[in-house]
């Protein structure tokens, strides 16, 4: 079977968040006999130089959008075992980061999705499933749709829409859309592409694939209520057939506590008792909080925006200060999250450090030699952060939504079970019992603790399960 992922980013070419991760590393890990996964993604300005010098010309073409006729350029490259193809068009994919503001994405994305279908009998590939991540393609099952009706070699292709966020949906004024794409009047309504009177690309792309998928069961389940559907939960509800949830992985060989470059000392599940604590002694020196080994050592590594629990954080900051802990953030995002880090790092510079930057080496570190990592999501498709904590035994505590509910296995300290902590209510009081129910454990019962950082240690959430369930999916098309 041939696979085509189409996404808007993909690892180690670039990267903003989760979706990278998965786009990237998932091909890696199925079954090369059987499936011929390849990645589709634009070839952004913003790449790292280092990367684009590996791109080659592969060919290009002339495509209409709209009224416009745009070049076409592919590029391709193999990492890994897999190849990447990268759609090139300096009109659209030359900002310093691959998004920008809406309207100008909406029409980026518009032509990436057209372009992706338009590539393929230029390259010669045809994939029998087009495998769509997030808005930025959900425009590619309406032009497949589009495209068969005059053009045979479309027929027979089949879509995979996976949501990695049903927050973001890429709306915009359906008039606008119909102008920019070119697209018929008749997607035009609100049983396929419209809400209201914007287009909703996200939309679009979960009324027209064949399946959809997302990142976790539970949030497979939420998305089908007014809480966590983002008005589209009627959708999510007729589409309940067709929708299934697949819990991502992490890649087990870029994170590996035992053989990653970027932390100060390797380690492993048997010797961390003794090992990772450098790593701890160490980012104290580095960060310039107190050398303490003994301190617990909270880790938070995130885009800072609502969606991750900051203003449950915000709210007990100050009284969490007070506690015996020091904690460690990394992140950029909104400026209130960003400054209130600030804040505290200036108000108490032995105990909190906020490091408010994006660093791969630094993500790692911060992984490696924290106790405990932070992550009290308001919503969670998934989470990879939660799954790089338990790799390299940082001690999770989360709210029990999403893909943190399905991943992280709350501690019971009578029967002796359990990876990481977690509460119900989004609550920052109830965010803060937990917290010091962690620091009480960690403190007073530190073989107990240790135990749980081995459970978490020794659970398996490489990719090889859910590529697994991936390829079931993709047989059952
Ligand atoms: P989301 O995709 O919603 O941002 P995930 O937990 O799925 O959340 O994935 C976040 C990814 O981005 C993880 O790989 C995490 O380590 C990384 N990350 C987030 N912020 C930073 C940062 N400032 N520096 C380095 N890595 C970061
Ligand atoms: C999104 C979600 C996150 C998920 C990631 C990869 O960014 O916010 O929960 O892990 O996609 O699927």
């Amino acid at each position: 079977k041939k696979i085509l992922f189409a996404t808007s980013e993909a690892v180690p070419f670039i990267k903003t968040g989760g979706l990278a991760d998965v786009a990237g590393s998932l091909p890696k890990f199925f079954d090369k006999e059987k499936y011929d996964v390849r990645v589709m993604l634009p070839k952004y300005m913003c790449m790292k130089e280092s990367w684009k010098e590996k791109l080659q010309y592969k060919t290009h073409f002339y495509m209409d959008l709209g009224w416009r006729t745009q070049y076409v350029g592919v590029l391709e490259t193999e990492y890994e075992g897999v190849t990447f193809y990268f759609i090139d068009n300096e009109f659209y994919f030359n900002g310093f980061a691959p998004y920008g503001e809406m309207y100008t994405d909406v029409e980026k994305f518009s032509f990436f999705s057209k372009a992706v279908l338009s590539a393929l009998p230029v390259i010669d590939f045809r994939p029998d499933i087009i495998h769509c991540h997030d808005w930025q393609t959900g425009l590619i099952p309406i032009f497949l749709d589009n495209f068969r009706y005059s053009n045979e070699y479309y027929r027979g292709i089949k879509t995979v829409m996976t949501i990695h966020n049903l927050k973001f949906q890429g709306m915009w004024d359906a008039k606008k859309v119909r102008d920019i794409t070119g697209l018929p009047e008749y997607y035009f309504v609100p049983d396929k592409l419209t809400s209201y009177d914007d287009a909703n690309m996200l939309k679009g792309g979960i009324v027209y694939a064949d399946k959809v998928t997302t990142v976790s069961s539970s949030y497979a389940e939420e998305i089908k209520t007014p809480f966590y559907g983002e008005k589209l939960e009627g959708l999510m509800q007729a589409r309940s057939a067709s929708l299934s949830g697949i819990v991502n992985g992490i890649d087990y060989d870029v994170y590996n506590p035992q053989t990653d470059k970027d932390i100060y000392r390797n380690y492993s599940v048997e010797n961390f008792r003794k090992e990772k604590i450098k790593n701890k002694i160490e980012l104290q020196k580095e960060l310039g909080l107190a050398q303490d080994h003994k301190k617990l050592m909270i880790g938070i590594v995130s885009r800072l925006t609502d969606q991750k629990g900051f203003d449950l954080i915000a709210c007990v900051m100050d009284e969490l200060c007070q506690d015996a802990i020091q904690i460690v953030a990394l992140g950029t995002g909104e400026e209130q999250y960003e400054n209130m880090f600030r804040h505290y790092a200036w108000k108490y510079p032995d105990k909190v450090s906020a490091n408010i930057y994006y660093s791969e080496a630094m993500s790692h570190k911060v992984y490696a030699a924290c106790d405990a990592f932070l992550m009290p999501s308001l919503f969670e498709p998934c989470g990879l952060s939660q799954l790089m904590s338990l790799r390299y035994g940082t001690v999770p505590i989360v709210r029990e939504t999403g893909g943190l509910k399905d991943t992280v296995e709350p501690y019971n300290e009578y029967e002796k079970t359990g990876t990481g902590f977690s509460f119900a209510n989004y609550n920052a009081h109830e965010m803060m019992a937990t917290v010091r129910y962690a620091e009480k454990i960690y403190y007073d019962k530190k073989r107990d603790w240790n135990k749980i950082v081995e459970r978490g240690m020794s659970k398996d959430f490489s990719w090889n399960s859910s590529a697994k369930q991936y390829e079931e999916l993709y047989d059952d098309m």
